[in-house]
């Protein structure tokens, strides 16, 4: 915890168009609670200070086995291209590798592309960012599932530890914000015969934006459009006006098959290396 200090100036460096951080205990605070505990959590120091930080966190697929994840990787802007961002993903690749994943995955603003492709990355299939009016959302396709609220962290599914069909790693960091960050939102999680067969997350914004995540295990394979409209319409009880989520593209025609979605590409760029 005393590292925040420093990393407060690191993020001030790197993260100033998404949030402005000002006081250590904003940083703090995203360092605490049961989900970071459980992510990886390196920085590199120069001089006893830090200049850079990356966390991880592991996940399963049913294809590709145990994947890492880099969650976040920040290089104080005056210690950049000195190889600490190079320092950063090697030893976080060492500790995933073993955790025995077999690759890891990042997702890169266009703005650090050029770093994931020097370091030996590539680009892992694309994403887009779709979105509706609330209004438009029709009914699910089928009404199967038992839903139920999870509203404690440590009630937290095991669907979290993996990503069947949502990209890699959404739904535990959407599931952070609504369960420790406290911000607008559900999480479900959608039963058939008693079992856990998905779960979803809804958060809602000021600007009454509700963005949502859905993802569902082998049992709930059938049901991904139930998953995805029921996730998507508990956005009601904020009256969203909009419900956007972000997708790989390949999955884009079992979202249409539930609602007619507008697509967007999306900025952000995914890549990956195999260990
Ligand atoms: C991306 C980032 C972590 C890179 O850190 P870094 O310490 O500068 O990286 P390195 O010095 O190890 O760079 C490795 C190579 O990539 C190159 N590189 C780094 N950033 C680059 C960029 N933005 N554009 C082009 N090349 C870049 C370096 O020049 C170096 O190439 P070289 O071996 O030919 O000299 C850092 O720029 C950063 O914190 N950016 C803001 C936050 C961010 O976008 N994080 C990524 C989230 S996924």
């Amino acid at each position: 915890m005393r590292d925040c200090a420093d990393i407060l100036t690191v993020y001030q460096t790197t993260r100033w168009l998404q949030k402005k951080y000002i006081t250590v205990e904003e940083v703090k605070e995203e360092h605490r609670g049961l989900f970071f505990r459980r992510w990886g959590w390196l920085v590199a120091e120069i001089d006893e200070k830090v200049v850079g930080e990356t966390t991880v966190r592991l996940e399963r697929n049913p294809v590709s086995g145990r994947i890492g994840i880099v969650r976040t990787m920040d290089v104080d802007v005056r210690h950049q291209k000195k190889g600490v961002g190079t320092s950063l993903a090697r030893a976080a690749e060492t500790i995933l590798r073993k955790r025995k994943a077999v690759r890891v995955v990042a997702d890169s603003p266009p703005e650090a592309y050029n770093f994931w492709m020097k370091i030996g990355y590539f680009a892992r299939g694309s994403l887009l960012d779709i979105s509706i009016k609330r209004e438009n959302l029709p009914e699910p396709p089928s009404k199967d599932f038992d839903i139920g609220d999870i509203e404690e962290v440590e009630r937290l599914p095991a669907s979290l530890k993996y990503s069947h069909m949502a990209h890699p790693g959404l739904l535990a960091e959407l599931a952070r914000d609504v369960l420790v960050f406290g911000e607008k939102g559900r999480v479900l999680e959608f039963r058939l015969d008693g079992k856990p067969a998905g779960t979803g997350v809804v958060k809602v914004d000021d600007q009454k934006r509700a963005y949502f995540v859905a993802d569902i295990n082998r049992r709930g394979k059938q049901h991904l459009g139930e998953a995805i409209v029921r996730t998507a319409r508990a956005s009601h009880r904020w009256r969203a006006t909009d419900v956007c989520t972000t997708i790989p593209k390949e999955r884009l025609t079992y979202y249409e098959e539930a609602a007619p979605w507008n697509a967007n590409p999306c900025r952000t760029i995914p890549v990956t290396r195999l260990l």
